[in-house]
């Protein structure tokens, strides 16, 4: 039941750090595609004052549920079911969205639902946090990334590395504007968007 990720343990505390400084002060903060649900129980711990809303596909909610009860925490959700192609979401309004590894592993087509829904969702001024692995049209792509991508698409052929500028285009079009991009451990970036 209990899944446990050790890239989760490896990147949970350098994330932490950003989204202290880019989440709101309170509300409710929506993880799209939690995975094994460390992350929500380690952040959620560290975050008090906002309610952590873990989400994802039905095969990974027994492992969050199992860290959610593990925790013990007022301010961790039950997770939702939330398949980004498997409309209508069943959130209405949120404060803030978090996605972490995901952008990479999902379609392009989903990419541009998981977009579209944090722009219905986010009110002006609400915060699209993402991270990963992301390539530049204006640098190579690091040698790691550049494996990962390869491994990424041997696996599923419509995952892999999306290039920042098509998905910094992508969130423009749904009224996110471009508020940080910032360097991570391991070749991994944070970028984060401000609703219009
Ligand atoms: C590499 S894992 C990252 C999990 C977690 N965020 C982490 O950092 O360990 C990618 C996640 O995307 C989720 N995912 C894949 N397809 C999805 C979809 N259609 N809708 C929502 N989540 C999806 C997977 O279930 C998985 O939890």
């Amino acid at each position: 039941m209990k899944q446990f990720s050790p890239s989760c343990e490896r990147n949970k505390e350098s994330i932490l750090t950003v989204l202290q400084e880019v989440l709101p002060a309170s509300g409710v903060v929506l993880e799209i595609g939690s995975g094994s649900g460390q992350h929500a129980a380690y952040f959620a711990r560290a975050l008090p004052q906002l309610e952590w809303q873990p989400s994802d596909v039905a095969e990974n909610l027994p492992s969050i549920r199992a860290w959610r009860a593990e925790a013990g925490l007022p301010n961790l959700r039950e997770p939702l079911l939330l398949d980004l192609f498997a409309e209508p979401w069943p959130v209405t309004s949120v404060q803030a969205l978090v996605c972490i590894n995901t952008v990479h592993i999902v379609s392009w087509p989903g990419v541009e639902k998981l977009f579209t829904g944090a722009g219905r969702l986010l009110a002006s001024g609400a915060v699209m946090f993402v991270y990963g692995p992301y390539r530049y049209s204006t640098r190579p792509l690091e040698p790691s990334n550049e494996e990962f991508d390869r491994w990424l698409k041997a696996r599923d052929a419509q995952s892999g590395v999306r290039l920042f500028e098509d998905v910094n285009a992508l969130a423009h079009e749904n009224g996110l504007m471009l508020a940080g991009d910032r360097a991570m451990p391991a070749n991994n970036r944070s970028i984060w968007w401000i609703k219009k």
